[in-house]
């Protein structure tokens, strides 16, 4: 069963026509603001340097993940053929007709883990997918590192502590929307990942972030990644890195296809901070131990409304 319309369709039949589920409350609305300027202050990372161990880019990945929850990534080593083949495909998906994506539709608060579940066309998608998905799984795997090394502990740690480093990906479609100061494409959550690495589109802006209780657009760099710290990483740093709240507005004219690559521990793990990472002086661990699986599925049943976790000791 198909539990809500398909928003693509609903503006291929009629692009003016708004329905009224989908018109937020007032106070809800993207609002014109000035705060654009600060998507430029979004930090910007260079892997290839994070690799090298160079001291000044770690401090920045520690100052990014506790300021803002989110930075961009440069010189990545994803090739550049490999996202331009998944952005086409997935394309290419989105043109199909709704008869022939439904066959792949699932219900909304479901996760199917196997790249079976995913679409038999346009012909080699699925590979496109595996190889695309390789490609993020090392940036995940070296950027882990780097997050051990600014945590205080063993290169190998935080993979470590993941037990089995799972990977769920999901590709989001935002149609134009005639009314996109009444709407949003998102509603305002924050990620139950550990990290989760986003690929935009170069030319159309969507994201947008909470910073100092603003919300802030998180502006397409060419080529870049956007990675964001979730739930896990801030219950591991205990409060010191921050999974902060994002949403995506609608545009006018475009419409826009984001890339989501989510990574997790595996259901058994218990997480909680480790013992280094609470304050030596006053000792307070933020965090009650809670199974990695526990967490999620009671997560999902906030519908993605706001933040998930209040899970305070
Ligand atoms: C998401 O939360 O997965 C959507 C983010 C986006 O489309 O930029």
């Amino acid at each position: 069963s198909i539990p809500v319309p398909n928003v693509q369709e609903l503006v291929r039949k009629d692009p003016f026509q708004v329905p009224q589920r989908y018109v937020r409350k007032v106070e809800d609305r993207p609002k014109d603001t000035d705060t654009s300027y600060l998507s430029s202050f979004i930090p910007v990372i260079d892997l290839s340097l994070l690799l090298m161990g160079n001291n000044e880019e770690l401090n920045k990945l520690d100052l990014a993940c506790r300021e803002w929850g989110f930075f961009q990534v440069v010189n990545h080593g994803v090739a550049k053929q490999v996202s331009q083949k998944m952005k086409d495909a997935a394309a290419e998906f989105f043109k199909l007709s709704l008869e022939e994506k439904n066959k792949y539709a699932m219900p909304s608060d479901d996760i199917q883990g196997k790249l079976k579940f995913w679409p038999n066309s346009p012909k080699g998608i699925q590979e496109i997918i595996k190889e695309y998905s390789n490609a993020i799984r090392k940036v995940a795997t070296e950027l882990f590192q780097s997050f051990s090394l600014i945590m205080g502990m063993d290169k190998e740690a935080l993979l470590g502590l993941h037990k089995q480093l799972v990977q769920a990906y999901r590709v989001n479609y935002y149609p134009p929307c005639s009314k996109p100061d009444q709407v949003l494409g998102v509603s305002p959550h924050s990620d139950t990942s550990t990290i989760t690495i986003l690929m935009q589109e170069d030319d159309v802006c969507g994201l947008q972030i909470k910073n100092n209780n603003e919300w802030v657009p998180v502006n397409p760099i060419p080529d870049a990644l956007v990675v964001n710290v979730g739930d896990v990483f801030e219950i591991w740093s205990n409060g010191k890195y921050k999974s902060v709240e994002q949403r995506a507005v609608a545009n006018y004219s475009k419409a826009r296809i984001s890339y989501a690559s989510f990574l997790f521990p595996h259901d058994e793990v218990e997480i909680e901070p480790p013992s280094h990472m609470v304050d030596s002086k006053t000792k307070q661990q933020l965090y009650k131990k809670v199974r990695y699986g526990e967490y999620l599925r009671s997560s999902m049943n906030k519908k993605m409304e706001g933040k998930a976790h209040t899970q305070m000791a």
